[in-house]
């Protein structure tokens, strides 16, 4: 995807090992379509190449602030101005401490102080050792910067290339990636609190097996993201899936749709937007059996019985906290067939105001869908594609309603 197109990304690099990273971050930026110009410091050339900066970004790199390339010789002025975003990755302890001064003695720095404060934000990815980074100093540097408008992104903790252990590692480029991302995306939940179900629950017959279906999990985490991106605070409760925690979301793992309801019931008091885009299994055996159930060679089949599982969409949606308006419930359904008419019926069913229609086999495990979105005042289709702009038009489509007056 483009999710970066038209941007233009002055990367900053000073000095650091975690220059190295610098590198696939650059590549990574322009895959997703931005235009990156590199500075560097000197410290930073130590670390790695202007030549490898060059070539990943295919511009060359500036690295003084006597740099004659510039008609007017002010590369300061102009590579700031040209900027949407400047980001400083790595940002060392002592680049934290010279911006925090408003130093202007060499281009990276100098180029952070001419910034027009008000249209070029200023984003930091800090790297360094852990004492370093735990240093009052530091600390003092960072909350300072941060006061000054400059929006200093959190660090990885583990191993240090120094051999200790600890917080301090530059995030990886990936998830500085997923900041940028995060960074550009409008507001429209700032303030809300989103809670989310997701994927597949697993419903013990024994210690070894179980009942489950196909989902994903897929779109839920996928609308996670979205929400957290469109500056929500998210839960989300996801039932048995391999996929990665969005960034800065708080993750609950539940097996059983009894977990799940419990993680929900204590989540939702808080929330003031609860999306159900688990699959819930309908039915759990009605007893688990605490030894596994073995074969006996006769040739007999076990019997199971079945009891329903708790409808958690559905009890959410008739707690006080909903009723009154301070919750807003959005239902999934997978039919396989009829959409419209067994989405519409089911919005009713489940209490909700808004329900979203797929159909279960095209979207299960799938990276795309289509959606079809129901409520009081009729449908609305959201044509086939990734389920990561899917997440992005609900979200929207979410975010209209919760801010729109209640009538
Ligand atoms: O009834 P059905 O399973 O088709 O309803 C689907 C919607 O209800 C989804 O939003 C799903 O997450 C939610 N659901 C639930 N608890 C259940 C069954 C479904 O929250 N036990």
């Amino acid at each position: 995807m483009n999710e970066l197109a038209g941007k233009h990304i002055v990367l900053g690099l000073s000095g650091g090992v975690a220059c190295y990273k610098s590198a696939e971050l650059c590549r990574a930026l322009i895959k997703e379509g931005a235009t990156v110009q590199v500075v560097m410091t000197e410290a930073a050339a130590q670390f790695i190449t202007p030549v490898t900066m060059q070539a990943l970004s295919n511009r060359p790199v500036y690295g003084s602030q006597w740099d004659a390339r510039e008609a007017n010789n002010m590369p300061h002025i102009n590579l700031s101005r040209e900027a949407d975003a400047i980001l400083i990755a790595p940002c060392s302890a002592d680049f934290v401490a010279r911006l925090a001064q408003g130093r202007a003695d060499e281009l990276l720095s100098l180029l952070c102080l001419a910034r027009p404060q008000d249209r070029i934000p200023l984003l930091l990815a800090p790297a360094m050792n852990r004492e370093m980074w735990a240093h009052p100093a530091t600390q003092r540097n960072l909350a300072q910067v941060a006061q000054d408008g400059a929006t200093v992104l959190a660090v990885g903790h583990g191993d240090q290339a120094c051999g200790e252990t600890g917080d301090g590692r530059m995030l990886e480029p990936g998830e500085l990636l997923d900041e940028v991302i995060a960074f550009f995306t409008p507001k429209v939940l700032a303030g809300q609190k989103v809670l989310v179900t997701a994927g597949p629950t697993f419903e013990a017959i024994d210690p070894v097996r179980g009942i489950t279906n196909h989902s994903s999990g897929k779109m839920g985490f996928a609308i996670a993201r979205a929400a957290r991106e469109a500056g929500a605070e998210v839960t989300l409760v996801a039932g048995p899936v391999h996929l990665a925690t969005p960034r800065g979301v708080q993750r609950i793992n539940v097996q059983s749709a009894q977990e799940m309801l419990a993680a929900v019931e204590i989540h939702a008091q808080q929330a003031t937007v609860f999306i159900a885009t688990a699959a819930v299994a309908d039915w759990r055996p009605a007893v688990a059996s605490e030894q596994k159930i073995k074969k006996d060679g006769s040739g007999q089949t076990p019997v199971l019985g079945f009891v329903e599982n708790p409808d958690i969409l559905a009890t959410v949606a008739q707690s006080q906290h909903a009723l009154a308006g301070d919750l807003f419930c959005v239902g999934f359904a997978a039919e396989s067939h009829d959409l419209l008419a067994h989405a519409s019926a089911k919005r009713v069913r489940k209490g909700v105001p808004l329900l979203v229609g797929n159909i279960g086999p095209a979207t299960f495990g799938q990276d795309d869908n289509a959606l079809l979105l129901v409520d009081a005042q009729g449908h609305r289709e959201l044509p086939r594609a990734s389920k990561r702009v899917l997440a992005q038009q609900l979200v929207a489509e979410i975010a209209d309603r919760r801010t729109a007056p209640k009538t």
